[in-house]
């Protein structure tokens, strides 16, 4: 099967950049030092590539995610780096633990979530610590008292977790000078530290793509990205010797004077970092299922209908999120058809 052939809107992802983006990361975190988000891509089959590098333990966003890797023989040490309340979802977690001799760690916050974990029978939770970013995580300071809680209540506490996604790229800070980014790193993880002097355990899991080399000297024993295996518009700003694998194939299905368009509109690409990138053009409007844009300057070949595009999205994870096959292709090649098969909560 050719590229040309598939049906669009298509998601495409190049061999050879795949391949080149497994080995720089496992050259510069070898081994568990990753715990490769699969959220990013919520494909098993790209995370056996992963495990086959040597990254064994996985990271997830959702129970469905942690079930579809242990169902698919990667469930080696599985962390939902997420807080659940969901009394079943954390039971069918715990069941599999026990069934097929996994293991499972859930992030807590508070009372609430740790309790949760110890009804449903998990056995292993990490204290997650609000390290800047304005989402989960527990002060540093109530840190001590959440692990207490959870050992008392019969919980293995491993560690702790803070995921610092307020500072993975920095604008305008960025383009300029990526030591200034080292340093809000480094503050952050002073914060992960302190949490963890009174929480103890072995683990201190924390970073993304846009600090993945920035953590030689916070203490952090684990590194937790997951672009970097696809990549897109939002995290090549940051010049990272990580390449575009990941492009969504669309047909144009009409043309204007001034403008194109394609198929691929709102519904197959992820919009909350901007719009896409199309080679050569700007892009003028998005919409459910059209893309419009035009060429940058006359010397740019206008398309035709019926031509194939290859868009850049902006954001690595919810673009994937929509799609149900991620085709892997080597140049004009289809070579596998793989499914998403981890979406869904
Ligand atoms: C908890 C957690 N860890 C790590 C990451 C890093 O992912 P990425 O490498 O895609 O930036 C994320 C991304 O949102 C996250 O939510």
């Amino acid at each position: 099967v050719l590229v040309d052939d598939l049906p669009t809107p298509a998601l495409v992802v190049d061999v050879g950049a795949l391949t080149a983006n497994l080995a720089t990361m496992a050259a510069a975190c070898p081994g568990n030092r990753l715990r490769p988000h699969v959220k990013a891509h919520k494909c098993t089959s790209l995370a056996r590539l992963q495990a086959e590098h040597g990254h064994t333990g996985f990271t997830c966003a959702t129970p469905r995610e942690a079930l579809g890797m242990a169902a698919a023989g990667l469930g080696e040490d599985l962390l939902v780096a997420n807080e659940v309340l969901d009394l079943r979802r954390l039971r069918d977690l715990s069941a599999l633990a026990d069934s097929h001799a996994i293991e499972v760690t859930v992030a807590v916050d508070s009372d609430a979530t740790v309790r949760a974990a110890a009804t449903a029978g998990i056995r292993q939770v990490l204290i997650d610590v609000n390290v800047g970013l304005p989402r989960c995580g527990c002060r540093p300071t109530d840190a001590g008292a959440l692990a207490d809680l959870a050992r008392s209540l019969g919980l293995t506490v491993r560690g702790v977790m803070g995921y610092e996604g307020h500072v993975m790229t920095l604008e305008p800070l960025q383009l300029t000078d990526r030591m200034a980014q080292a340093e809000v790193v480094a503050l952050a993880m002073d914060r992960l530290r302190a949490a963890h002097d009174q929480v103890g355990g072995d683990v201190i899991s924390a970073g993304g793509t846009g600090t993945y080399d920035l953590h030689e000297h916070t203490g952090v024993t684990e590194v937790q990205a997951g672009s970097y295996v696809l990549m897109d518009t939002h995290y090549a700003r940051l010049g990272l010797p990580f390449v575009q694998a990941l492009h969504v194939i669309g047909t144009v299905i009409s043309v204007a004077a001034h403008w194109a368009v394609a198929d691929v509109g709102l519904k197959a690409l992820g919009m909350d970092h901007g719009p896409p990138l199309v080679p050569g053009h700007r892009v003028l409007v998005v919409s459910d299922e059209h893309l419009t844009f035009s060429p940058d300057d006359d010397s740019t070949p206008r398309h035709r209908v019926g031509d194939r595009v290859e868009i850049v999205p902006a954001h690595v994870d919810p673009t994937v999120a929509m799609h149900e096959t991620l085709w892997l292709v080597d140049g004009e090649q289809v070579v596998e058809g793989w499914p998403v098969d981890l979406r869904g909560w």
